[in-house]
């Protein structure tokens, strides 16, 4: 089986650059015509040309059948920018992208179900999102179901933007840059200065002990709850739930100071190195949780060789604070670095509508 890459005009000899997901590809040139043979791996992959010419792409084939829709799917990737509908490459600069999942049926079966008809040839950026994970390589001293989980996704993720939604109601999006300050390195040098004081637990069920049985002496990841979830408290202020940590000033102000309603739960989560959280979706932890809410995530400090991943959406971003939806979607971090990572994560947020709009920048 090939994949071929059909061009309006003749392509000259050693002008192009092929890769798939980052790694070099071999690719013969027939007149109008780049024939990759090489196999692709099983899954998500990201095929990338680079000209020296300008060109025009006008078709795709899978041996000599066109899928000639699919080239709608395709960008051009230019110092980061990212331009759609795209099929010509004008300049060395510029790298035209297609995002294709092997088997192509899976391919073919995916996009149908996620893009309808009428969209083809219209920009896919102005009605969707896109998230495509990358490849990450983990230690091979980890597991191989979390480096596979890290490196293989079997799709990418397309989400029309009609159906976002929000927050307080249940967005799909993976995840949302908070417009929110908050002092990372005094909460985190509080943090580290009471360590001894905080009640850190490594029990957590389905997710670490499994592991531990199975891989042996591993970092445990670590949380240490300031504010329980419970039903008994749901209807209790901020400010009175979270009177037990006062003498921890910034941690305090920190949660008293969040444009938001009122939370459930509320903790620290360390990840020291050589630890990792397998792969899991927070689906009914905490236990009760009032319906309608998010989870809040606030990364401390930016800690080289943290890797926390989306399957199938890609790493999520490793600084400042974020909306995830870490029940929807499965979740994974592994820490090779050197240092621990700190971070905060609130979960059962209820928003002020208009807060809210500040918080994720409309
Ligand atoms: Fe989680």
């Amino acid at each position: 089986m090939s994949l071929k890459i059909i061009t309006k005009d003749q392509i000259q000899k050693d002008s192009l650059t092929v890769e798939i997901s980052g790694v070099h590809t071999d690719y013969t040139i027939d007149k109008t015509t780049v024939e990759i043979k090489q196999n692709i791996e099983q899954g998500f992959n990201l095929l990338s040309i680079k000209s020296q010419h300008p060109i025009e792409i006008i078709d795709v084939k899978i041996d000599n059948n066109s899928i000639r829709n699919y080239i709608y799917l395709s960008y051009i990737d230019e110092k980061e920018k990212k331009i759609q509908p795209a099929t010509h490459i004008s300049n060395t600069d510029q790298s035209w992208m297609l995002p294709l999942i092997y088997p192509y049926s899976n391919w073919i079966t995916f996009i149908l179900k996620n893009i309808a008809n009428g969209h083809y040839g219209s920009d896919l950026f102005k009605d969707f999102h896109f998230f495509f994970p990358e490849k990450i390589e983990i230690k091979n001293t980890f597991s191989k179901v979390l480096s596979d989980y890290f490196y293989h996704d079997s799709e990418y993720t397309i989400i029309d933007k009609k159906q976002v939604g929000n927050w307080y109601d249940g967005s799909a999006l993976p995840y949302q840059a908070l417009q929110f300050e908050y002092d990372k390195i005094a909460i985190c040098d509080e943090i580290k200065q009471n360590i001894n004081d905080l009640k850190f637990d490594v029990d957590h069920p389905g997710q670490n002990k499994l592991n531990l049985e199975e891989f042996g002496n591993y970092e445990q990841w670590a949380t240490c709850s300031l504010i329980e979830g419970t039903e008994s408290n749901k209807n209790i202020s901020i400010h009175e739930k979270s009177q037990s940590f006062k003498h921890l000033k910034h941690l305090y102000d920190f949660v008293n100071g969040l444009p938001i309603t009122n939370l459930h739960h509320f903790m620290i989560a360390t990840l020291p190195p050589n630890s990792f959280i397998y792969p899991h979706s927070d689906s009914g932890n905490r236990g009760f949780q009032p319906k309608g809410t998010a989870t809040m995530y606030f990364n401390l400090e930016k800690v080289d060789g943290v890797f926390f991943k989306f399957g199938n959406v890609g790493l999520v971003p490793n600084e400042g604070g974020l909306l995830i939806n870490n029940k929807k979607y499965a979740h994974a971090v592994v820490n090779q670095g050197k240092q621990t990572r700190y971070i905060l994560t609130i979960t059962g947020v209820s928003f002020d509508k208009e807060k809210l709009s500040i918080l994720v920048g409309k």
